[in-house]
């Protein structure tokens, strides 16, 4: 098996580092190649997904990327800034389903903004469309009109096809999620009211549920979405949207369980080849000071397992590793409470490491 590594900028190269050394922990046969992305490849080459980066992707089973961007790049022009390597490599790659689960781990139901009983228990999975919407559609850019007033432009849309495609994968992940009896859901978010794009959406996805009697599905206004993931998350399990509503709520979602720090995520093809990565940024702020949560990308590397390498046992084996290590009371800075043993990115990494059985 061969797996791209791309630590990209911020605390990537030392999130990533960690999810690697848990990686070789494990034995397995995976032979990895490192190369640069976002901001770091604009400083090696000039682009922020150099052509030998998209070489090595393409080459790759699978991906694990640390995070891309830095405000020092904030004043190139946008197709030099890190986040355009980000989507130009999801687009190559054809990575439409973004995987983003939200699993509060019970050690942490005290790290939540909302209270214990709100959030205890809660496990719901985000699939979002990755590459399609408002993100790509054309036309786009910023022009000037005739009055010599500037006008910003984007294009939200979405072809039957790539709907169909999207939801698929939402209804099939939720067959698999099905618990002890309970009737798998997919709660489909649009905003049927006001965008047609979306009221395609929910008719697709309506057909769609032919398919799948065993499966209920709802539908949600992406409001009301917000809302409801605040209220009452517990409702939700499988929820499927487009990618900037995804992008949105996947980020709200992330603090339900505590920290965007926990937040896994699996980009996958047609073909379950994937590209793996925290669900958070590249935080700056915080980086080369040991103090970022390495689990989101540990946990990633346990999704990568699951999904592309069919590898159960080991996937398993790191979840149930990065639960030992809270149980134990190891905690980042992000997710400490009182009482509780504060560690920095790499001794996380040892912890895990450690607690792998
Ligand atoms: C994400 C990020 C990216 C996105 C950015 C960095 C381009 O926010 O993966 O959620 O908007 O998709
Ligand atoms: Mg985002």
């Amino acid at each position: 098996m061969k797996l791209a590594i791309l630590p990209g900028d911020g605390i990537g190269p030392e999130i990533v580092a960690q999810a690697v050394k848990v990686l070789k922990a494990l034995n397995l046969n995976i032979e990895m190649t490192e190369a640069p992305i976002g901001g770091a490849g604009y400083e090696a080459a000039g682009d922020p997904l150099p052509d030998a980066t998209l070489k090595l992707a393409k080459e790759s089973d699978a991906i694990l990327l640390g995070a891309v961007g830095d405000w020092k790049y904030d004043k190139l022009e946008r197709h030099l800034r890190p986040e355009r390597g980000l989507l130009r490599i999801r687009k190559e790659l054809n990575l439409f389903a973004n995987l983003r689960p939200a699993l509060l781990y019970p050690e942490l139901a005290d790290a939540s903004t909302l209270k214990p009983e709100v959030v205890s228990g809660l496990d719901l999975m985000i699939v979002r469309e990755l590459t399609g919407d408002i993100y790509f559609g054309q036309p786009r850019g910023i022009s000037t009109l005739e009055n010599g007033e500037r006008e910003g432009i984007n294009t939200m849309r979405y072809n039957e096809s790539e709907i169909r495609r999207i939801g698929r994968v939402a209804f099939d992940i939720a067959m698999k999620r099905r618990k002890n009896g309970q009737k798998a859901r997919v709660c489909s978010v649009d905003k049927a009211n006001v965008l047609e794009t979306t009221e395609l959406w929910r008719q697709v996805m309506i057909e769609l549920s032919a398919e799948y009697p065993e499966v209920e599905l709802s539908h949600m206004y992406v409001d009301n979405a917000a809302m409801q993931l605040i209220r009452a998350p517990k409702q939700f399990d499988v929820m499927v949207t487009g990618n900037i509503f995804g992008d949105i709520l996947s980020d709200e979602a992330s603090m339900l369980t505590g920290s965007i720090g926990m937040l896994p995520s699996a980009s996958l093809d047609e073909n379950n080849k994937g590209m793996y990565e925290p669900s958070h940024g590249s935080a700056p702020n915080i980086a080369g000071k040991d103090i970022a949560n390495p689990l989101a990308t540990i946990l990633s590397v346990a999704m990568m397992l699951r999904y592309t390498f069919n590898d159960e046992v080991s996937a398993l084996k790191v979840e149930n590793a990065v639960k030992t290590a809270l149980a134990q009371g190891y905690r980042t800075a992000d997710i400490a409470t009182a009482g509780c043993k504060k560690i920095g990115c790499n001794a996380m990494g040892d912890a895990v490491v450690e607690a792998l059985v």
